[in-house]
């Protein structure tokens, strides 16, 4: 059963009736079987679920794809009612954002590297708006794929910083059965681009295997990632990097703790992003 809200006055209201424990979900809709591991988690350890679909305008930079954002709500709540007795908060923007807002969050450090790089003011507005819906829903746990592992760490900072009473639970990423991370914009790759598309999955499972054989040069792994993906004539790489899993800082020598190899590439105009992690 679905309960469906759309104002921050029902969304308190609602709240305010709950008791017990509420694990939280917040997405951008058009969703999959990524999204939905997360709801059934959220299912499975909370009394409450639930789930937020917004697209939130304020995380896509000016040429980047938020008109053309797909969309499906009846799609998205069709697959929500399936796993069971959830509460959809669908806010719009002007209940987000209303006239005159000028209140942001902002994480520092974690959010200068890799997607923070290329896509400049996005974090800040994922965590204004995250923090935002942690206020009107109050999770005891939210739940974040490591698909967007920098998300999850930028998300996980900001609970600390902000005091937030809330667990941040990072759950593992769900890909289809050639290997490509399930994504909502899987949905712009053309038939040639998706059959393409898995020489991510396919070099950063190389990189897994060289560095179980005992390959700790992070350049090594880097480049070997790169060659793999080069050779794929319609993927074109914007960046391969080896980062230190918790400061996020790149690692260009030698790997000694437990590190992420992250990358960004773009199918024509389709950027996606993909992770390992490694030790
Ligand atoms: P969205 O891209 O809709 O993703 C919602 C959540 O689903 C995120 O935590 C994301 O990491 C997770 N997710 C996406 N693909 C996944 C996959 N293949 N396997 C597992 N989890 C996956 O991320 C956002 O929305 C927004 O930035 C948001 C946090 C909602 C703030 O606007």
């Amino acid at each position: 059963m679905l309960k469906i809200l759309y104002t921050h006055a029902e969304m308190f209201a609602a709240r305010a009736a709950m008791q017990g424990t509420i694990g939280f979900v917040p997405t951008m809709g058009f969703l999959h079987q990524g999204h939905l591991s997360l709801v059934r988690k959220a299912l499975d350890e909370n009394d409450h679920a639930i789930v937020s679909i917004f697209v939130n305008p304020t995380q896509f930079g000016p040429a980047e794809d938020l008109s053309k954002y797909p969309r499906d709500l009846e799609r998205d709540l069709a697959m929500i009612s399936e796993l069971g007795n959830v509460l959809v908060w669908i806010p719009d923007a002007k209940e987000m954002y209303p006239d005159n807002f000028q209140t942001w969050v902002e994480v520092e450090s974690l959010t200068k590297p890799l997607e923070g790089e290329m896509r400049p003011g996005h974090f800040r507005g994922v965590t204004t708006v995250v923090a935002k819906l942690f206020n009107a829903v109050q999770p005891s746990k939210a739940y974040f794929g490591q698909k967007d592992f920098q998300q999850a760490a930028v998300i996980g900072q900001m609970a600390r910083d902000l005091s937030y009473p809330t667990k941040i639970v990072v759950c593992p990423t769900m890909r289809e059965a050639d290997g490509l991370a399930m994504s909502s914009r899987n949905s712009y790759l053309n038939p040639q681009e998706r059959a393409a598309a898995p020489v991510l999955w396919q070099a950063l499972q190389a990189a897994v295997e060289a560095y179980a054989k005992g390959e700790r040069d992070a350049r090594v792994l880097v480049s070997d990632i790169e060659n793999r993906i080069n050779h794929e004539p319609l993927a074109k790489i914007q960046y391969v990097r080896c980062s230190d899993a918790l400061t996020l800082a790149d690692v260009e020598g030698d790997l000694r703790g437990p590190a992420v190899i992250s990358l960004a590439v773009f199918f024509g105009a389709t950027r996606l992003i993909d992770n390992i992690s490694l030790g």
